[in-house]
């Protein structure tokens, strides 16, 4: 029990929720923490004690929970998005006071904080919808958080998040008040977006090693391992790099070989791909990597399609070419260097699009440097994103940045030599695929999107625009194609 009033509570004690709770408490802010089942509660003031006497204080009910917090009052949330998000606030609401803030920090449907903001302000009560990435590693020791919503709401806990998030040296915390309403959600989303892509290039490029380079656990071990010192440095290349040098516990060689190929999902990505489509913005590398997922769950099918297309041939047989391993190595490299480029552009093109329609005034350049710490994408990378911004915040594509557009020259023989190869080798890669597609067509001063025009003109009369006179035109296709022939 705390004598003092504390300075914040944190409801919802899963790991997440236990490890925000402690790394509050450790920054030097008492917190009193709460869950529905008394057990967390009990588990987490243990931890905490354990951890080196943290100031943080369990309640058993939420009444007690409330009233131990000093006013104006911050309670966290970190439960399941959706309905028990509504019951959570349904809760504590019975006990907040005016002025009081909500703050939600999980993977919450934007809209859905935007609806809570709305229906708690009937009681005075401000709201946050805080996306918070890094996992249970950096929930405990400093996570990256995207605090949208009541802006009044995060001046109350900005000195908490200031301290409770990475620390980036020479770019600060790894937080700011990212803008109105739902734009926190949406912008942890495009994250997650993002973490798909890169996860299914980063998969591709270990494909094309291991299948057509026939490189060993060891060597992908190594390998990844040297690229992590470079410009693909990232949380994500550093524990790939890990994972290769775990053996089997239940039996002979590595771990990776005997986890079944069927990749889970929460729902986020799908979100970025739906969100992608409503805007029209191109964003086919992250939509590849939700396909890739989808097509991962059909193993059965894959299995017995296999059998099927035996004889169609895999890998080397398909191939007669000798494969350099060193050369291949660099290209695989570029190739996921570029493909990233790539991934980030569609993923920051649509945030640019939400926040235009939203008018929520996102900045760019600000987002790359909160993710430079502590999330899941974090990477060195995400500096040169920073910089781009930096140099132009109107930038239309991160494509066409200077700094980027010549780092794609530089790379693109390696990355077509790559996905040729796999191609040629009957290995999927469709992040990389979709990335070099992307930039082929972003590049192009014209695409065969005339022809699509005179077809959709031809059988609809949707007419069409004309690259020399302007105005819209319909042509009777059909007429004037059959009737010269009569
Ligand atoms: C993070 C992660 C986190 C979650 C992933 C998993 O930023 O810390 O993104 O939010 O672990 O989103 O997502 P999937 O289950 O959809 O792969």
């Amino acid at each position: 029990m705390a004598v003092q009033p504390t300075r914040i509570g944190l409801a919802g004690l899963a790991v997440m929720g236990q490890n925000l709770a402690l790394n509050i408490a450790e920054k030097g802010f008492p917190i009193s923490v709460y869950n529905r089942t008394t057990s967390k509660v009990d588990e987490t003031v243990e931890r905490a004690k354990k951890e080196g006497n943290l100031p943080l204080y369990g309640f058993h009910d939420p009444e007690s929970f409330v009233k131990s917090i000093q006013k104006p009052r911050v309670i966290i949330m970190l439960v399941k998005a959706g309905a028990p998000v509504d019951q959570t606030i349904k809760t504590l609401s019975a006990y907040l006071e005016k002025g009081d803030c909500i703050v939600d920090g999980g993977n919450e449907w934007y809209e859905n904080t935007e609806r809570r903001e709305k229906a708690v302000a009937e009681n005075g009560f401000l709201y946050l919808g805080m996306g918070v990435s890094g996992g249970e590693e950096g929930a405990r020791n400093g996570p990256s958080m995207m605090p949208g919503g009541s802006l009044e709401a995060y001046k109350n806990i900005e000195d908490i998040v200031l301290k409770v998030a990475a620390q980036v040296r020479d770019s600060g915390p790894c937080v700011t008040y990212i803008g109105k309403g739902g734009s926190g959600n949406f912008v942890k989303m495009v994250h997650n977006g993002i973490e798909y892509g890169d996860m299914q290039l980063i998969a591709e490029a270990y494909d094309v090693l291991k299948s057509v380079g026939k490189l060993s656990n060891e060597e992908l071990h190594s390998v990844f391992t040297d690229w992590n010192k470079g410009e693909l440095e990232s949380f994500l290349i550093e524990i790939t790099a890990d994972i290769f040098g775990i053996k089997d516990d239940k039996g002979d060689g590595h771990l990776v070989d005997k986890v079944l190929d069927k990749t889970g999902m929460k729902g986020t990505g799908k979100w970025t791909v739906q969100q992608a489509a409503e805007l029209s913005v191109p964003a086919p590398t992250i939509e590849s990597s939700l396909d890739a997922r989808f097509l991962s769950g059909l193993k059965d099918e894959r299995v017995q399609a296999a059998k099927v297309f035996k004889a169609g041939g895999f890998g080397d047989i398909l191939t007669d070419q000798t494969v350099d391993k060193k050369q291949l190595i660099d290209d695989v490299r570029k190739a996921l260097y570029a493909s990233k480029i790539c991934s980030y552009a569609q993923g920051m093109n649509l945030i640019r699009a939400k926040s235009m329609e939203k008018g929520w005034g996102l900045k760019l350049g600000e987002l790359a440097r909160i993710w430079k710490g502590g999330c899941i994408i974090r990477a060195i990378f995400l500096d040169r994103i920073k910089q781009a911004y930096d140099r132009n915040a109107e930038l239309a594509n991160l494509l066409v940045d200077p700094e980027f557009a010549k780092e794609i020259i530089e790379r693109q023989s390696a990355w077509r030599r790559v996905v040729c190869l796999a191609i040629n080798s009957g290995i999927s890669t469709p992040g990389m695929s979709a990335s070099l597609a992307y930039f082929d067509s972003y590049r192009r001063e014209r695409l065969p999107a005339n022809l699509v025009q005179a077809q959709r003109d031809y059988f609809g009369a949707h007419t069409y625009e004309r690259t020399d006179v302007e105005g819209s035109f319909h042509t009777e296709w059909f007429k004037i194609a059959r009737q010269s022939k009569i």
